[in-house]
């Protein structure tokens, strides 16, 4: 039998089950705020402090059938551009190491999965960013990710493709694992390529982190803001779970994506 998500989530600080209750109206205008203010939100103690230590062994459980990839990228996760001088951004390599549990690895029983598929949070994280409805990705493998960050892998600065991410982090590295963003460097209007330039420099633009103490659910604007988790240092690794929430229903990955994310294609009999 799975978890009931009230039982994993600490609706008594979040109440977020109470769907346009005073307490509800209250907390999502006040995410909106800080979402607004700073590009990023984090609700830290969101999964109850004691059912923290339960969600990690899940996750550390999972994370030995982890995909390891290593990749050279840009910020802007494409490939590097021959037009451009090489010390221009589009031309500059950064390096990504990271593990990755697919969806189709994580039972249906597991904590993780009732909070991902829990309708109250769907529509919570929609209010918060005023989208009329989000749909779970559909696809077998993206929908749900396991980020699993061992000794010396990290995520390398770049900005997402999507306007937002929603993450829960689930155990914290000893040293290192940092997310580390500096707010709206770029806009549609304005690639800014010399202050990006300047970041990859090694500058500090006002960098900030995201805190990531355990249990605590993150909401990420990383379209226009440069991030990055900082290599982890030590035996401890950092698991985080992606939570994949899009504007379209029936949205997947070709089995292509499939290959290049998760180094095969999905289980034919969906998610155990
Ligand atoms: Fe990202």
């Amino acid at each position: 039998m799975g978890w009931a998500p009230d039982r994993i989530v600490d609706i008594e600080r979040y109440p977020i089950a109470d769907r346009d209750s005073t307490g509800w109206h209250a907390l999502v205008r006040d995410c909106r705020q800080r979402l607004a203010d700073n590009g990023a939100l984090s609700l830290p103690g969101f999964v109850r402090p004691e059912r923290q230590d339960a969600m990690a062994d899940e996750a550390r459980a999972l994370s030995a059938d982890s995909h390891v990839m290593t990749e050279r990228h840009t910020v802007y996760f494409e490939p590097a551009d021959p037009a451009v001088a090489p010390d221009h951004p589009r031309c500059r390599l950064g390096r990504t190491t990271k593990g990755g549990v697919a969806a189709d690895r994580i039972p249906a029983d597991a904590m993780l999965r009732a909070v991902y598929e829990w309708d109250a949070l769907k529509a919570f994280i929609a209010a918060v960013l005023d989208e009329p409805v989000l749909y779970r990705h559909a696809d077998p493998m993206a929908a749900l990710n396991i980020g699993v960050f061992r000794d010396g892998f990290g995520l390398d600065w770049h900005f997402d493709r999507a306007d937002f991410a929603v993450t829960l982090s689930i155990q914290t590295a000893a040293g290192g694992g940092a997310f580390e963003y500096v707010p709206n460097l770029r806009s549609d209007a304005d690639q800014n390529y010399e202050a990006v330039s300047r970041l990859l420099d090694g500058e500090d633009l006002g960098i900030k982190a995201l805190p990531f103490e355990a249990g605590t659910l993150a909401l990420f604007r990383g379209h226009h803001s440069p991030h990055r988790v900082t290599p982890v240092v030590g035996e401890c690794a950092r698991l985080a779970a992606v939570l994949s929430y899009v504007r379209e229903p029936g949205v997947t990955f070709s089995p292509y994506a499939q290959e290049l994310f998760y180094g095969r294609t999905a289980a034919p009999d969906g998610p155990r």
